[in-house]
C-alpha cells in the first residue's frame, strides 16, 4: 500500500473546500474497494456517491488497474497533434458504439471541464464553417454547472461558482431553472415546466435565431441538486433548436454511461442533441478524461471546410486521448458491457428512488428529487446558507457515509454495482444522522 509521511496539510489548496475549516479536522480517504472507502483512521466509509459520480463500477477495479499499468509500461505518453496511439481510436469506437444516433465522432479532453469547453469552441467553428460565424451567442440556465473552466464558468448558473470571477464570455443567456415549488417531492419527471423551455424561443425573438450557436443543458441538472426535467421540457428545446439551427448540446458529465438506467440521459429521456460532453464515469474515475461526442454532420462540416491537408480545428490538449486514460476507459467499457451495468442500474432505481424519498417525513427535509440512480434532498438551511449542509456532510463522514453536498442539499449516486442492502445502509445512515441535526 502506498505510504505517505503527511507532516502538514498547509501546501495543498484544496479545490471546492473550505481549507481552514477542514485542515483543523481533516477527511482523508486512503483505500477504495467495492462500494467501500476508507479513512486515515482505518474506518470505513460507505460510498454514497461513487466518489464524486465517477466510480460506477465501484472502486478497486483489478481490470482497469491492470489495463492502465500494462498501457504505461509499453507506452507511458505520446502526443495526438499529429501523431496517435491505437487506444484512442478503440475508445472512441467503443463510445460511438453507446452514443445515440450519429453522435459518432469522439473528441478527448481531461475533464468535463475541457468537455464543456470544447463543445463551446466546437459549436461557434461548425456555425462559421457553415457561413454563420455571426451565431456565436450561448443559451445555457440558471443552476447550470458546466465545470469551472472559463467557458463553463460563463454558462454556469451557480451564482457562487461566477460571481468574484469577473464578465465571462460575451453573449451568454441563461433561461430559468426548471426547480418549481408544485413539483416538489415527485419522483422521477416533474409534470409541470414544459414551459420553461419557451425562454430559449423568447431569446430567438429577441436576439434573432441566427445570432445563436448553442444551447447548452444537463439533462438533469446535477450539482445543483439533481433537477429532473420535467415531461416535455427536454423536447421542446430540441423543437425550438431544430426550428432555427441552434445545436442543442447535452452536459451527461454526470448522467452519462448508465446513470439514468440507459448509457445517455439522451437514451433515457427520448430526446437526441447534437452533442454530448461526458467525463467521471468514462474511465470509472480512475484516470482523468472527458470527451465530446459530436454528429457527423458537425465534424463533416468543420472538415470539408479547411483546405485538404490543414489542420481543421486548432483547439487541443497536451493530454488529450493520453494512453493511461484511454487503457483505462476500455477496461470500463468492458465491465460496463459484461456486467451490464446499465440495466442493473434501471433495475436498482425503483429500490434506490424509494429508500431515498423515504427520506421525506424528515422535517428539515423541504424537497427530494430523483430519476435512475441519482437524488437529492434540500434541508432547511440553518443560519448562513450551506452551514447545515456542512455539519451533515462532516457527520455523515464520521458515520461512515460519503456524500456529495452542494450548499445545503445533498446528492446521492451510489455505484452502479450496489445491491440492495447498500441502499438500505446509505439510507439508513442518513436518517439517523438527520436525526441529530
Ligand atoms: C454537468 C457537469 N459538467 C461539467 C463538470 C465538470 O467536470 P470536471 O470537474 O471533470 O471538470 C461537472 C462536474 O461535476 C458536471 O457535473
Amino acid at each position: 500500500m502506498a505510504q505517505y509521511t503527511v507532516n502538514t496539510l498547509e501546501h495543498h489548496w484544496m479545490p471546492f473546500t473550505g481549507n481552514r475549516d477542514f485542515k483543523s479536522d481533516p477527511r482523508l480517504l486512503v483505500r477504495g474497494q467495492g462500494m467501500y472507502y476508507w479513512n486515515h483512521k482505518g474506518e470505513r466509509l460507505i460510498d454514497g456517491v461513487a466518489g464524486l459520480f465517477c466510480c460506477a463500477a465501484g472502486h478497486g477495479r483489478r481490470e482497469i488497474i491492470d489495463a492502465v499499468t500494462k498501457q504505461l509500461e509499453e507506452l507511458d505518453y505520446g502526443p495526438h497533434f499529429q501523431t496517435g496511439h491505437p487506444a484512442s481510436f478503440e475508445l472512441a469506437s467503443r463510445i460511438a458504439a453507446l452514443t445515440p444516433d450519429s453522435l459518432n465522432r469522439i473528441f478527448f479532453g481531461n475533464s468535463g471541464s475541457e468537455a464543456i469547453d470544447t463543445a463551446i469552441k466546437i459549436s461557434l467553428a461548425y456555425h462559421r464553417a457553415r457561413g454563420e460565424g455571426q451565431r456565436q451567442r450561448l443559451v445555457s440556465r440558471e443552476r447550470a454547472y458546466h465545470g469551472v473552466n472559463l467557458g463553463g464558468t460563463a454558462l454556469g448558473g451557480l451564482v457562487k461558482n461566477r460571481e468574484v470571477f469577473g464578465l465571462g464570455l460575451p453573449g451568454v443567456l441563461h433561461m430559468r431553472h426548471t426547480w418549481l415549488e408544485e413539483n416538489k417531492f415527485t419522483m422521477g419527471q416533474p409534470a409541470a415546466g414544459a414551459e420553461l423551455a419557451e425562454d430559449l424561443q423568447r431569446f430567438v425573438e429577441v436576439y434573432g435565431h441566427d445570432t445563436i450557436a448553442a444551447c447548452f443543458v444537463e439533462p438533469i441538472a446535477g450539482s445543483t441538486g439533481a433537477l429532473v426535467p420535467p415531461v416535455g421540457y427536454l423536447e421542446r428545446l430540441r423543437e425550438i433548436c431544430d426550428q432555427h439551427g441552434i445545436l442543442l448540446v447535452f452536459d451527461e458529465v454526470i448522467c452519462g454511461f448508465g446513470r439514468t438506467g440507459k448509457a445517455f440521459a439522451a437514451q433515457s429521456f427520448g430526446v437526441t442533441p447534437d452533442m454530448i460532453t461526458m467525463a467521471k464515469a468514462l474511465t470509472n474515475g480512475s484516470q482523468p478524461m472527458g470527451a465530446v461526442a459530436v454528429k457527423e454532420e458537425i465534424y463533416d462540416t468543420i472538415v470539408d471546410a479547411a483546405p485538404e491537408n490543414a489542420v481543421e480545428l486548432f483547439h487541443g490538449y497536451t493530454y488529450s486521448g493520453h494512453p493511461a486514460a484511454c487503457a483505462a476507459g476500455i477496461a470500463t467499457m468492458e465491465i460496463y458491457e459484461r456486467e451490464g451495468l446499465f440495466e442493473r442500474a434501471a433495475k436498482l432505481s425503483p429500490v434506490f428512488l424509494d429508500a431515498v424519498f423515504a427520506l421525506q417525513d424528515i422535517p428539515i427535509v423541504t424537497d427530494i428529487r430523483g430519476y435512475g440512480m441519482l437524488a437529492a434532498f434540500d434541508l432547511a438551511p440553518a443560519g448562513m446558507p450551506g452551514l447545515r449542509g456542512l455539519e451533515l456532510l462532516k457527520r455523515l463522514f464520521a458515520a461512515g457515509l460519503h456524500i456529495k453536498m452542494t450548499g445545503d442539499t445533498c446528492l446521492l449516486s451510489p455505484p452502479l454495482i450496489a445491491e440492495e442492502t447498500d441502499i438500505e445502509e446509505i439510507c439508513s445512515i442518513t436518517r439517523r444522522v438527520l436525526g441529530e441535526l
